[in-house]
């Protein structure tokens, strides 16, 4: 579906605005041995599905219709989710461009025994609205209430703009090579 050659239908109109508090979602998941690597620790990729099904979470609360990953910003690992051990994980939207948004994921270890909690990876992720027939929609507008999250819609635009550069780049790379592995 991405980068064809025909764009997406968009489909109006837009719902009124809502506040960020209602996108704010949570998931949590034990660690679990399959989930791990040889080390005992929880496979950077499994991270990401968490993160990405997180982000989706808060995206839906928003746009109330389905949602796509289009990027996933670069993500750091700061410390090991250790088998047994607790993945918490917080998300919301912190802007709405016109079919797409941001959404912001925390993520914190726990551990069970002792309660001590450390913050392990933070994630930026650009999800756009479809709906069931699969046309891009235009999304509601996203209502920062307090400094935190103003501060987030603020850094938001920066971040897109970047971020659409390197979209730019991506696809024309795309174009230009031979579609054959
Ligand atoms: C993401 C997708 C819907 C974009 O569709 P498109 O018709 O190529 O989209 P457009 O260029 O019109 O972009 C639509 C919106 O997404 C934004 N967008 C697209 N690619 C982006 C990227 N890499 N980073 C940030 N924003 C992006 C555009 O800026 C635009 O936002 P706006 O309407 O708020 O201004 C399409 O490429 C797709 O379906 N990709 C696959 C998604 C998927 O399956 N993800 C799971 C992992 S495979």
């Amino acid at each position: 579906m991405s980068y064809s050659e025909e764009p997406l239908v968009v489909v109006p109109p837009s719902p009124e605005p809502r506040p960020v508090r209602e996108s704010q979602s949570e998931y949590f998941e034990v660690c679990l041995p399959n989930d791990a690597n040889l080390l005992g620790n929880m496979l950077g990729g499994h991270v990401m599905h968490l993160v990405d099904l997180c982000g989706a979470i808060a995206g839906i609360r928003h746009a109330r219709c389905m949602v796509v990953t289009a990027s996933v910003d670069q993500m750091t690992f700061l410390h090991p989710v250790r088998v047994g051990e607790l993945v918490r994980l917080k998300s919301q939207v912190n802007r709405v461009f016109r079919t797409s948004m941001e959404v912001g994921v925390k993520v914190w270890v726990e551990n069970l025994q002792s309660g001590a909690m450390r913050h392990t990876s933070s994630a930026y992720l650009t999800f756009v609205g479809l709906d069931k027939a699969g046309n891009k929609v235009i999304l509601p507008q996203v209502v920062p209430e307090t400094g935190e999250e103003k501060r987030r819609f603020e850094e938001a635009a920066e971040r897109r703009a970047y971020r659409l550069v390197f979209k730019d780049k991506t696809r024309l790379a795309a174009n230009q090579q031979d579609p054959r592995p």
